[in-house]
């Protein structure tokens, strides 16, 4: 383990108390930032807008921030808890600590689930990450100045309908992906969270600044934090819950991986609430960045995935030095989703490693590559297929294309079920003494994370689920 002299910190190959063999985060910080890394990315600036708009704001709002505080923190902790006490992959982690409690190997099934999440997630994340790339240069090349909306639309509209440019953008943000991963991820993503992320969060707050002066922040605002309960469905209440899970990259084992490298005697409940507040802060602030944008200039805030790319670019058309803070603007979002998208790949190539002896370059090419040739569908599906509808026979299903179904059933299926197998995992099957030991929290703060876990997440998700079943 190693701080360098520089202050930065590098993650070293020693022996740590949690895993032979394996590096520990070199310090509490270089996990914070990398767990940050994986948290902040397209779910908070492109997703959390576009789904708040769709299910009417406010209510919506107030509904996700309840499920990150009772449901997201409680498992976030219970992850990284997880992963610090098997001190392996995640799937053999929970083996092993099944195998030492005595318990049934089955629950590295669980891990399993988040695997295959992790990998359907990245098949279409990996297309909007090639979104973000394409409007680097469309800002940079100036072609965004002095536009009217209906412009910087028919630009989007142009980039949904061209399948050969979105496989082009798609196929080297995966080589971005991958590139990174199979070089080993712990070293590089370290010390680029720690510049990216903060710069991330200042252009940010400068294009907040923009909002407040153009006119309809104060409509803006209320539309985010004016609850109206008559404005959400059922469904938006599984869209919250779902979002929850994918904004802090819960229910699919990346912060069990992440949590296996956290050095024993670094607190696991401050340091996931502050991973949280950083994601949710992220969150409102681009929101707050966003509808402003949208009402002033007469958009719609239900405007559906493409939300993003259609209204900062319209700011970023009108404001001096736009062509100069969207192109920068752009290549952050690029980061924010880079270090994500490094993080849903992690796992699974991290298992083909360990269970299958492949080396990393192979185990990541080839999963890389599959995840790939997945994202073709989406990509298909925002064009030549955008009627092909395959499980319109569900009703709650009806109508979504392949990209949409991808979505809609990893945040808010697969994630959700993964969240509540490690929630009754931590909460009903592994022994409390194992608990505590790692936890080591005061035995009132312990109490209350134990009874959350146990009791209040499972039944919240359970019934979140039920909710929308009936
Ligand atoms: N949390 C990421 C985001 O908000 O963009 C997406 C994500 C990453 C989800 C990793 C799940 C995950 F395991």
């Amino acid at each position: 383990m190693s701080v360098s002299s520089s202050g930065s910190t590098t993650l070293s190959g020693s022996t740590g108390a949690a895993s032979a063999g394996r590096g520990l985060w070199s310090s509490r910080l270089a996990f914070v930032l990398a767990a940050t890394g994986s948290a902040v990315g397209l779910g908070n600036i492109w997703k959390f807008p576009y789904i708040t708009g769709e299910n009417g704001g406010g209510a919506f709002v107030l509904m996700y921030l309840v499920c990150i505080a009772v449901v997201g923190i409680p498992i976030m902790m219970a992850e990284v808890m997880i992963g610090r006490r098997g001190g392996r992959s995640p799937v053999n982690s929970l083996r092993a600590i099944a195998r030492k409690d005595g318990l049934k190997p089955a629950w590295m099934l669980v891990g399993a689930i988040g695997i295959l999440a992790g990998f359907l997630i990245l098949s279409f994340y990996s297309v909007i990450g090639g979104w973000a790339i394409s409007y680097i240069g469309t800002a940079a090349s100036g072609q965004l100045a002095g536009q009217s909306a209906d412009a910087i639309g028919g630009l989007f509209s142009g980039l949904l309908a061209s399948p050969g440019t979105l496989l082009l953008w798609h196929t080297v943000f995966m080589v971005l992906v991958m590139v990174v991963v199979a070089k080993g991820v712990k070293a590089g993503l370290e010390r680029a969270v720690t510049i990216l992320m903060p710069a991330l969060f200042v252009l940010l707050l400068i294009m907040v600044g923009y909002a407040m002066n153009s006119g309809a922040f104060a409509r803006g605002a209320a539309f985010l934090f004016q609850p109206d309960f008559s404005k959400l469905s059922t469904t938006g209440l599984l869209v919250a819950l779902g979002h929850a899970f994918f904004t802090l990259s819960l229910g699919m084992a990346v912060m069990m991986a992440y949590g296996s490298y956290l050095p024993k005697g670094v607190s696991i409940a401050r340091t996931s609430i502050t991973v949280s507040i950083i994601d949710t802060v992220v969150a409102l602030l681009a929101g707050l960045a966003i509808f402003p944008v949208v009402f002033a200039n007469g958009l719609e805030p239900g405007a559906g995935p493409g939300l993003i790319f259609q209204t900062l670019p319209l700011a970023f058309g009108q404001m001096p030095g736009g062509s100069f803070f969207g192109t920068l603007f752009f290549v952050l979002l690029l980061f924010a989703a880079w270090t994500s998208g490094i993080s849903l790949l992690e796992p699974i190539v991290e298992w083909l490693e360990e269970r299958k002896g492949m080396n990393r370059t192979l185990s990541t090419v080839i999963s890389g590559t599959v995840c790939w040739l997945l994202g073709i569908a989406s990509i298909l599906s925002l064009n030549l297929w955008s009627d092909v509808t395959p499980m319109s026979f569900i009703p709650a299903l009806e109508g979504k294309t392949i990209f949409d179904l991808l979505d809609f059933l990893t945040a808010n299926i697969l994630l959700p079920l993964g969240g509540l197998a490690v929630a009754v995992f931590a909460g009903w099957v592994m022994s409390k003494p194992a608990l505590e030991a790692e936890m080591a929290m005061s035995s009132s703060a312990f109490r209350l994370w134990f009874v959350t876990v146990r009791y209040v997440t499972p039944v919240a998700v359970a019934a979140v689920f039920l909710y929308n079943l009936v």
